[in-house]
């Protein structure tokens, strides 16, 4: 860590000298090649050196010399070969095939092993207009420095679910322990799902089918960040998941920005972006259309911001939940979601928890969210249950300071677009609204009530439908209680 820091600074200083006196940038330059060249021909020659390492570093001392290294969030990476960052080429390098029918799974793990090794900045580099097949793999980290994945082409799972290793089906490509790893790139992540979401054990829409997470019926995330701080993920398209297209757990400081994430509207479980016992994390510029949440937020999960995010058609909206199943504990706080487009979603901006859990749901702001024909706009429910007989219990996860402002748009009529339905046990507080405006998407359907069931707040603005279902202040004998059933 000292050291990277080390060779930031020093990078930071030569990029001034350079911008002073272009002689010696060109030294400084063919240096740092020089010292990265020096590397991989060591490196290579186990391998199958030739024309191709030759090639990949010769461009470098002529290079333009590198930008000052930048922190701020979302740069783009230096471009392979522009910079002072080793080139780790899984084709050229490491005998990947590419034709999308070849297992490459042994040359792009090779690949990361080598560049997690380098003690600079490595590039593994899957280059576009390849397919790389890719069977369930671990990258593991920590890393001597920091490692970027350059996906421009493709990487496709295995179709067939028989294909996967009998006790290994819950993740496709996990990253573990991968501290200040980004990956990135124009490409394309398919997941290949269509097999899994068939499988006999799957909930399906309309089916009433079994839960669906029934042991028999594990089917892979497509991407799983586990422990693994200051991750940054940006630009791609990943698509077609078996379950979970991204799943963030265990992570301190996470930026996703641009990605684009598809499966169809009947895929089950193909939540879009979930995070889970992390915190300081951005989702930023990206769109999702999926079979599940379009971001779902679970337990641990704290000082999220998310914005410019569209959801949908189809799938379930933005949702912190399901929390507290079984009795257990959950926390989450300070989430902002601000700048969504939700489309014919099943739900809009949701808090779920279910009946006998403890915790607390706190500082949650939704600001400026457009709802398209979104069938529950706004909701938090606290009887959530997957059968039709969970009992009302003694304890519910405290959901307390909840900020909905500037949530407008159109709804389907099947249902009210505000449901409050907090626990009898523990009621919702400190539940504001404003500028909420909420229309019919039908014009000949009527407009629906607001439903509360024991939830405090008020309404700074009038609102559409007006809500007068909201008991004032806080709950007598209340007061003391909630700060002890907060979390933090
Ligand atoms: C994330 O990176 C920053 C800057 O490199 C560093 O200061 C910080 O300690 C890192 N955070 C974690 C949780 O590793
Ligand atoms: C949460 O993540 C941390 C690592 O960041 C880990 O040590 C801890 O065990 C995790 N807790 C749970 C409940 O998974
Ligand atoms: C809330 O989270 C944001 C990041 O999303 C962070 O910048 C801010 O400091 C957090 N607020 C508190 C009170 O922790
Ligand atoms: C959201 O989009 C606006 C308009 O394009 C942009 O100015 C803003 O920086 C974006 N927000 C984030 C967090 O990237
Ligand atoms: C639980 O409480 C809610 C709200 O009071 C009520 O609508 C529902 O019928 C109750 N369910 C059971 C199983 O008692
Ligand atoms: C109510 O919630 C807001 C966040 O929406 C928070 O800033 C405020 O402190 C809370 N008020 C009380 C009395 O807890």
């Amino acid at each position: 860590m000292e050291l990277a820091a080390a060779r930031t600074r020093a990078r930071a200083a030569i990029a001034l000298l350079l911008a002073l006196a272009v002689a010696s940038a060109f030294l400084c330059g063919a240096a740092q090649a020089r010292h990265h060249h020096a590397k991989h021909t060591k490196r290579n020659s186990a391998r199958a050196p030739g024309p191709a390492g030759a090639s990949r570093h010769g461009g470098r001392p002529v290079s333009p010399p590198a930008p000052p290294p930048s922190s701020a969030p979302g740069a783009p990476a230096p471009a392979p070969g522009s910079g002072a960052a080793a080139v780790y080429d899984v084709v050229k390098d490491f005998g990947a095939v590419g034709d999308g029918v070849a297992d490459d799974t042994d040359a792009i793990k090779t690949a990361w092993d080598v560049a997690c090794q380098d003690d600079g900045d490595g590039v593994v580099l899957a280059a576009a207009g390849y397919s790389f097949l890719v069977h369930t793999t671990t990258f593991t980290g920590p890393c001597q420095g920091s490692v970027t994945i350059q996906l421009d082409g493709t990487i496709v799972a295995p179709s067939d679910p028989d294909k996967w290793p009998a006790n290994n089906k819950r993740n496709w490509l996990v990253f573990y322990q991968t501290h200040g790893v980004a990956l990135r790139g124009a490409g394309l992540i398919d997941g290949k799902g269509q097999k899994w979401w068939e499988l006999p054990c799957k909930a399906h829409k309309g089916q009433g089918g079994s839960s669906g997470h029934g042991g028999s019926c594990d089917s892979p995330v497509a991407l799983r960040f586990f422990n693994s701080n200051n991750v940054t993920v940006q630009g791609l398209k990943v698509q077609n998941s078996p379950e979970f297209h991204f799943r963030f757990d265990g992570c301190r400081g996470v930026q996703v920005r641009g990605l684009s994430i598809s499966s169809p509207a009947q895929s089950p479980n193909t939540d879009g972006i979930h995070v889970e016992n992390t915190s300081d994390v951005l989702i930023a510029d990206t769109a999702v259309s999926n079979g599940d949440d379009c971001v779902s937020i679970g337990a641990g999960a704290m000082n999220l911001h998310i914005e410019n995010v569209t959801c949908g058609p189809g799938g379930h909206g933005i949702s912190i939940g399901s929390l507290g199943k079984q009795g257990t504990r959950a926390c989450v706080a300070n989430v902002t979601v601000r700048n969504a487009v939700i489309r014919q979603s099943d739900n809009g901006v949701r808090i779920k928890t279910w009946q006998g859990g403890s915790g607390s749901v706190s500082a949650v702001a939704f600001e400026n969210v457009r709802m398209d024909a979104v069938r529950n706009p706004i909701i938090i429910d606290q009887y959530y249950c997957l059968s039709k007989s969970c009992d009302n219990a003694t304890t519910a996860v405290f959901v307390s300071g909840v900020s909905y402002a500037g949530i407008r748009g159109t709804y389907d009529a099947r249902s009210p677009p505000i449901h409050f339905g907090c626990s009898d046990a523990v009621p919702c507080t400190n539940i504001t609204l404003a500028d909420v405006e909420l229309l019919p998407a039908s014009s000949g359907d009527t407009v629906g009530d607001p439903f509360c069931w024991n939830v405090y707040g008020s309404a700074a603005t009038p609102t559409v439908p007006p809500v007068s279902c909201l008991n004032d202040g806080v709950p007598r004998n209340f007061a003391d209680g909630s700060s002890s059933l907060k979390c933090y």
